[in-house]
């Protein structure tokens, strides 16, 4: 069974479940991209420039046997590229690294709180995508207000938000607005994120893996509580995007196509929303802000 596809609003069709990279390193990188391309399946990869590993994922995706145009490979730009002139150059600098000449999604990976910065970066993104080196534009931790900056520039509308998002933090109100302006929804940290994403104010360690609402779901469905997080994410309709550097994790996280969780399952998993996240509020964190 393969895995479905979303059809963004710029009209690419992106993979629903794909492999997340952050906090592995170029080796790590390359060798799990390698294995989720060749041997478990995969079709999708998503890395940033922040995470400093673009180049194992190229190298990962030249090694495997799976042709470049059946991947669809997202990247994002980094705070201090943001403004028109060093966004451009780091989106080529992103592809070099990448060794390919086009990505399939960039991503601005934060908001600053420099709107006029946003907006100018945004225009410099058009551009990339015009010139058809980015098939789709958009967004990461961006809540409503700064979504709707974007919307009143009357141009492109980005066609994901990859916000943190996970049973812990069901973001009604990114989703909300989200599906108002026709924007998908990716989440990040699906799985309740790393042990150690433990950054920004607010942060907590993952405890969604060892949830026990979730493993009595999994016993019942004879499956990981991981399997059971990423199936909830695929059937509320996002994007999501498991990171592991485990070949055993990578085949087991995409080995989600043959059960299905029951409305009962799903309205249990929807009482764990307490609102707790494991990386920072994006109103809070000007992270990486140019001088
Ligand atoms: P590892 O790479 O060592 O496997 P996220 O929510 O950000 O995707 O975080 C995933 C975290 O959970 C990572 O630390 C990853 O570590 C771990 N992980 C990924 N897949 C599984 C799995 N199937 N079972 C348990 N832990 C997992």
């Amino acid at each position: 069974m393969t895995t479905p596809t979303i059809t963004l609003n710029s009209g690419t069709s992106i993979p629903q479940l794909g492999l997340g990279v952050w906090q592995a390193t170029n080796d790590e990188t390359e060798a799990a991209v390698r294995f989720a391309l060749d041997e478990a399946g995969y079709r999708h990869i998503d890395t940033a420039a922040a995470y400093g590993n673009e180049e194992g994922v190229g190298r990962g995706i030249r090694s495997s046997a799976v042709p470049r145009e059946e991947i669809f490979l997202t990247t994002k730009l980094w705070n201090s590229d943001q403004g028109y002139e060093p966004a451009l150059q780091a989106f080529d600098a992103s592809l070099a690294k990448l060794g390919t000449d086009y990505v399939d999604l960039y991503l601005i990976h934060w908001p600053l709180q420099d709107t006029d910065r946003i907006e100018r970066t945004w225009e410099a993104l058009e551009k990339i995508a015009e010139s058809g080196r980015a098939k789709a534009i958009g967004v990461c931790n961006f809540e409503p207000h700064h979504l709707q900056v974007l919307l009143d520039l009357g141009g492109t509308v980005p066609a994901v938000d990859q916000v943190e998002l996970h049973p812990h933090l069901t973001q009604k109100e990114v989703r909300a607005f989200a599906a108002d302006h026709g924007v998908t929804v990716e989440s990040w940290s699906p799985l309740g994120g790393t042990s150690n994403s433990g950054w920004g104010s607010a942060s907590k360690p993952n405890t969604l893996l060892a949830d026990p609402i979730i493993a009595r779901i999994a016993d019942r469905h004879s499956k990981t509580p991981a399997q059971i997080l990423i199936r909830w994410h695929l059937q509320n309709g996002l994007i999501v995007i498991p990171k592991s550097v485990h070949e055993e994790r990578i085949a087991q996280n995409i080995d989600v196509y043959d059960f299905e969780l029951t409305d009962l399952d799903l309205s249990e998993i929807d009482t764990l929303d307490d609102g707790t996240r494991v990386g920072a509020h994006p109103d809070e964190l000007n992270i990486g802000a140019p001088e």
